[in-house]
C-alpha cells in the first residue's frame, strides 16, 4: 500500500510541517506530503517545503472574491494533488462549514492548548493567566466549530513559576513536534476509527497513570 498523501496548509513558520517533513524522511513513516500550501506569499515554510523538493501553492485569500471562492481554489489544489488528508499547521483562517464537511474526517489540526481549554489566539497568555499546572497541545480532527473536534493525541508539559509567554509556548512547540507526526502516523498505519465523535486507536498503549505539579521537594 502507498504511503498516506498529505496536504499541509500554512500561514508562517512552519515548524510543524518541518516535523512532518523530518518525520517523512524515514522509509517507515506512513505518510508523505504531497503538497504544501500557504495563503501568505512569505511564509517561512513554503522554503522549508522548497529545500525538501515538495511541491507547494501560495493560494491567497485576498486574492479572492470572498471565503467561498478562496476554499474553492484550496479544495482544487488540494484534489488535484490526490491529497487524502489535510493538515492544518499554523493555517491562520478559519474554514466554513462547507469545506470542513467537504473534507470530513480527512482533515486535521494542531493547537497549542490541552483543548477544549483554551481555544482560539493568545492560548499561552491565556494559560499562565490562569494559573494552570499543566499546558500543552491537541491534534484533533477539525469540525465546524473553531478548536473543536475528535481528539486525536494530546501531549502534556509542565508549566512553571517563571513561566513566560515565550518559555512556555517553546516548551509546548517541542511537544507539538512529536504530537503532530504522531497523530500522522496513526492515520497512515491505519489504526484509526471516530466513534460517537470520539477518536478510537488501535493498539496504543496507556500512558503514564498520574503527572504531579509540582513536585514536593
Ligand atoms: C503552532 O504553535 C500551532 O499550534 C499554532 O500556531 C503555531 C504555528 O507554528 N496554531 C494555532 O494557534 C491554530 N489555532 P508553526 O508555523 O511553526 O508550525
Amino acid at each position: 500500500m502507498g504511503r498516506l498523501r498529505l496536504g499541509v496548509l500554512i500561514s508562517g513558520r512552519g515548524s510543524n510541517l518541518q516535523a512532518l517533513i523530518d518525520a517523512g524522511r524515514d522509509a517507515g513513516f506512513p505518510a508523505e506530503i504531497a503538497l504544501v500550501i500557504s495563503n501568505q506569499p512569505g511564509a517561512i515554510g513554503l522554503d522549508r517545503a522548497t529545500q525538501a523538493g515538495i511541491a507547494t501553492r501560495v493560494i491567497p485569500h485576498r486574492d479572492h472574491a470572498d471565503r467561498d471562492a478562496f476554499e474553492r481554489a484550496l479544495d482544487q489544489a488540494l484534489r488535484s494533488a490526490s491529497v487524502e488528508l489535510v493538515c492544518l499547521a499554523g493555517f491562520m483562517r478559519l474554514l466554513s462549514a462547507g469545506f470542513v464537511a467537504a473534507w470530513h474526517d480527512r482533515l486535521i489540526n494542531i493547537h497549542p492548548s490541552l483543548l477544549p481549554a483554551f481555544p482560539g489566539l493568545d492560548t499561552h497568555a491565556r494559560a499562565l493567566a490562569a494559573g494552570v499546572r499543566f499546558s500543552g497541545c491537541t491534534v484533533h480532527f477539525v469540525r465546524a466549530e473553531m478548536d473543536r473536534g475528535p481528539i486525536l493525541v494530546q501531549a502534556a508539559v509542565p508549566v512553571t513559576a517563571n513561566d513566560t509567554e515565550a518559555t512556555l509556548a517553546a516548551r509546548v512547540l517541542e511537544a507539538e513536534h512529536a504530537a503532530y507526526p504522531l497523530a500522522v502516523r496513526l492515520i497512515g498505519e491505519g489504526r484509526v476509527r471516530v466513534a460517537g465523535e470520539r477518536v478510537m486507536i488501535a493498539g496504543a498503549s496507556a500512558p503514564a497513570a498520574v503527572l504531579l505539579n509540582p513536585l514536593a521537594d
